[in-house]
């Protein structure tokens, strides 16, 4: 009896040390209870990591305005080096993890590529809601494209699912439109028309990236069909020879009659010789051709640079995407401050299919119960802690039989 109080309660302090893992959880990570993550889909296992950074209602500061676009960079404005656009990308819940580029990106393209955190903003009031969404903008000016970058701060990310639920916004001129009235009509702009609202020429991304030849790309290209996406396992050219590498990248139509301008959820899967895409939760390719190896960082962008891959925006056009919220469940590679240490799972949760999106729910529960825990312990062949637990248990029992 009093050998089994002592086990109980040693196996209480050893439960308190392991939930004291947590520490590292911020309220952007809707999970304290979780220690691992599963996802939905073929492949077996767990992710260390979860994050959730969610737009959709975020409350505006006294400077900011979230109905009204920041103005367009002017062709003075082509270094990058602007302001940032509302004080949330000052605020922990975004900048712990990402952060926005401004500077001059690209320069050996037919159209160089400066991009500017005046690009990226809060707007509000799409199809008459009030609820925010991130946004991100390319400007086409005579000499340069304006473009617009996030990424995250973590570059060693090793596997996992990353989603985003985005959209590329119709030129449309109602009041709550996120584009800035700079004259130029949509009508002027070839390639914007009923069926196809969107300036062709720019690209948005959400990929992993280590370096160009070692990335994994979910890019909807603004000239293709609204039913297209490029997936694609990086490099898709010969660097040498200039001739595209065949089966590295695929234009796939997305199931459903899904178009890129409605809201719908994007998703790749890296794992270890397998890359996976996803729409709204269906699998839409599998590829296992030029897997990404090497530790990642995320980035999402929208762009162009007047090459064959993105096309050419007409001057004076404007592309804005939004982007409702992002998800990442991963792992990580060495040494992180992140990181957890205890290397197993107990209590894994899955973050598909819950009734809140970000906010994962417990799928599996293989804490072992106070009561089990010799047996449980002699299970999992922990003789080391066993043979401890006795002798501090024999001890204790002879400690308490003298007095
Ligand atoms: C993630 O890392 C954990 C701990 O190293 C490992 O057990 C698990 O298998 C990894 N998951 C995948 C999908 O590789
Ligand atoms: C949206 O409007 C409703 C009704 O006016 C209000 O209750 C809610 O707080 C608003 N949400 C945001 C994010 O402004
Ligand atoms: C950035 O903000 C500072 C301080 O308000 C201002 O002096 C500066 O002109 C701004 N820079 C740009 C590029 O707008
Ligand atoms: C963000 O923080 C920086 C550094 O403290 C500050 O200079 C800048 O004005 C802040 N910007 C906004 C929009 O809050
Ligand atoms: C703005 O125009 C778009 C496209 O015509 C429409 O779907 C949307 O409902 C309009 N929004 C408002 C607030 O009128
Ligand atoms: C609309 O523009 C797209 C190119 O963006 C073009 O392929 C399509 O034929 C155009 N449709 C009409 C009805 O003009
Ligand atoms: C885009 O336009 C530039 C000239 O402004 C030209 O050099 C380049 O070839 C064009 N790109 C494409 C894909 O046609
Ligand atoms: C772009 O496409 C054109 C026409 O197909 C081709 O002549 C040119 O070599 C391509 N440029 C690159 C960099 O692949
Ligand atoms: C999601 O949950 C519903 C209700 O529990 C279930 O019917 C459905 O099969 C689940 N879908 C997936 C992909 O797990
Ligand atoms: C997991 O199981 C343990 C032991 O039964 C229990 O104490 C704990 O509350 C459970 N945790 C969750 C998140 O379900």
């Amino acid at each position: 009896m009093l050998l089994q109080i002592t086990f109980s309660s040693l196996l209480v302090a050893a439960l308190a040390a392991g939930s004291s893992q947590l520490a590292d959880l911020e309220p952007r990570d809707n999970s304290a209870q979780c220690d691992c993550y599963v996802v939905s889909g073929k492949e077996p296992g767990y992710f260390q990591y979860h994050r959730f950074l969610d737009f959709r209602s975020i409350t505006a500061s006294d400077a900011d305005n979230f109905n009204t676009p920041p103005p367009l960079i002017t062709a003075a404005e082509n270094q990058g080096g602007q302001n940032l656009t509302s004080t949330y990308f000052n605020t922990t819940a975004f900048s712990a993890d990402w952060f926005i580029t401004n500077k001059v990106e690209r320069t050996n393209v037919p159209v160089s590529l400066v991009n500017s955190v005046q690009n990226v903003f809060i707007s509000s009031g799409l199809d008459g809601s009030n609820s925010t969404y991130l946004a991100l903008r390319v400007s086409r000016l005579d000499q340069f494209a304006s473009g617009s970058e996030i990424d995250s701060y973590q570059q060693n990310i090793l596997h996992g699912s990353f989603r985003a639920r985005m959209r590329v916004i119709p030129n449309f001129d109602n009041a709550s439109s996120p584009f800035v009235d700079n004259g130029v009509s949509t009508a002027n702009i070839p390639g914007i028309n009923a069926s196809h609202p969107v300036a062709p020429g720019g690209c948005l991304g959400f990929f992993t990236y280590h370096s160009d030849t070692e990335e994994s790309d979910i890019e909807i290209l603004t000239l293709d069909p609204l039913t297209d996406i490029r997936y694609s396992n990086q490099p898709d050219y010969d660097a040498q020879t200039g001739n595209t590498i065949p089966g590295a990248s695929t234009d796939a139509v997305m199931p459903n009659n899904i178009i890129w301008t409605d809201w719908h959820d994007h998703r790749v899967d890296w794992f270890d010789g397998m890359s996976r895409w996803y729409v709204d939760d269906q699998l839409v390719l599998e590829k296992t051709f030029h897997v990404p190896t090497k530790p990642s960082s995320v980035v999402l962008n929208l762009w162009s640079d007047g090459g064959n891959w993105s096309g050419n925006m007409t001057v004076g056009s404007q592309i804005v995407a939004g982007v409702q919220w992002i998800e990442m469940a991963f792992n990580t590679s060495g040494k992180n401050p992140m990181k957890r240490d205890s290397g197993s799972c107990n209590i894994g949760c899955t973050i598909d299919n819950v009734t809140t999106t970000g906010s994962p729910e417990v799928a599996f529960n293989a804490t072992i119960s106070a009561r089990n825990a010799a047996t449980t312990l002699n299970v999992r062949g922990d003789m080391t802690l066993l043979l401890a637990l006795t002798f501090w248990a024999i001890l204790t029992y002879g400690w308490l039989m003298i007095v």
